[in-house]
């Protein structure tokens, strides 16, 4: 394992995965393949490209273009792709589902036939664990459960999940499957909940919770995740999919309240709103099996809310921008007309 592509490698966790993999394996080559969609962002990587010139190399394109993909790994021998890559909001997918199934879905499969072609290459998916569905009582998902995603998005996930093991039952590729919680850290576009709130209270503006924000969620930080990702994708078993997470979830209203605290603004900008559609009420996976191939979080969900909230004040510079481009006009639709709850 030498040349590796990334894909999705401008978004969030991608970019914090590129820089773990060039700070830690001296010899790796990492080649970023991304479409820079409204999620993706350049800035991301800018100081990757300036520390890693030799190391590091930025394609645009779109995994479901199956053309440059292919040239792609040729042009750079590539021997092993990390799939990142992806439409990945579920308040979008409710929105509108079609670019998820056009690249979570068709643009994993032109991955995996481009994996194939080339001589199996060595493949992992990053999927996430909106495909086990919402789980009730005090149940954990367990990776050998069956998927049953509820979510435009989920389903678009779970699908290439199928795909990916399909391709290692059918033409043993080898692949590896990590399922992430909810991560939160540096760079993550604030439509997702943390980040949304973060900025939104540092302006001053209300916090939008959906329903009665009971829903339970496993926050985890980014940097634990990519480990995780890291750890799998050298060690793990092939075939096998790993889950990833802290293991311990928190109520949406219990997040809101540390993140303010961390800030020093009041409660009073909670506003509870409409749900959305749907609405997953908990997700928590068993994360034993990652804890057995030798992972470990640093962070508890409480430890990276405070440490996300303090990068988004340390780093307005990187979201100011963002707030005033694409995502005024989806905020003003996601946002401006939902009803605001009693
Ligand atoms: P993100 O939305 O921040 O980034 C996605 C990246 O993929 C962007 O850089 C975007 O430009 C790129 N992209 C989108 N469509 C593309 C296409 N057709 N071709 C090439 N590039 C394309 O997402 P994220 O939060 O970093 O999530 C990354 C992966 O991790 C996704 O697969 C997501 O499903 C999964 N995941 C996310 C979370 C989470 O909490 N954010 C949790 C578990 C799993
Ligand atoms: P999100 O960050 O969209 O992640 P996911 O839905 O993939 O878990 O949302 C996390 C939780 O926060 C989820 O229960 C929905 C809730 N939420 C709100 O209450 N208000 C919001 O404005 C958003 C975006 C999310």
């Amino acid at each position: 394992m030498q040349n590796i592509m990334v894909t999705g490698g401008a978004g969030f966790i991608g970019c914090n995965f590129v820089r773990l993999l060039l700070e830690k394996y001296a010899d790796y080559k990492i080649t970023v393949y991304d479409k820079l969609t409204y999620a993706g962002r350049l800035e991301n990587l800018q100081d990757v490209a300036a520390q890693y010139p030799d190391r590091y190399t930025f394609v645009q394109g779109d995994i479901c273009d199956a053309t440059q993909v292919e040239q792609t790994v040729k042009d750079y021998t590539i021997d092993t792709i990390v799939n990142f890559a992806a439409e990945s909001h579920v308040d979008r997918s409710i929105m509108n589902p079609d670019a998820f199934i056009k690249t979570d879905v068709y643009g994993t499969y032109v991955l995996l036939e481009t994996a194939r072609k080339f001589g199996n290459l060595r493949y992992h998916q990053i999927s996430t664990d909106e495909v086990y569905g919402h789980i009730h009582g005090e149940e954990r998902s367990l990776e050998t459960d069956a998927m049953a995603p509820r979510s435009p998005y989920a389903a678009s996930k779970a699908s290439a999940d199928h795909l990916v093991n399909a391709y290692y039952i059918t033409f043993g590729l080898p692949i590896t499957i990590t399922r992430g919680a909810n991560n939160i850290g540096p760079f993550q576009y604030p439509e997702k909940v943390i980040p949304l709130f973060v900025t939104n209270a540092l302006n001053d503006q209300k916090l939008p919770v959906y329903g009665d924000g009971q829903q339970m969620r496993d926050y985890q930080y980014v940097m634990d995740h990519c480990e995780g990702i890291d750890l799998v994708l050298h060690k793990g078993v092939i075939g096998e999919v790993y889950n990833i997470g802290t293991g311990k979830e928190m109520t949406n209203l219990a997040m809101v309240e540390i993140l303010l605290d961390e800030i020093g603004k009041p409660r009073s900008l909670i506003q509870h709103v409409e749900d959305r559609l749907g609405h997953d009420r908990r997700y928590c996976m068993d994360v034993r099996k990652i804890i057995a191939l030798g992972w470990e979080p640093d962070y508890t969900c409480e430890e990276a809310i405070r440490a996300t909230a303090r990068w988004y004040v340390a780093n307005r510079a990187w979201w100011e921008p963002i707030l005033s481009g694409e995502f005024k006009e989806y905020y003003q639709k996601m946002y401006g007309n939902r009803k605001v709850l009693a």
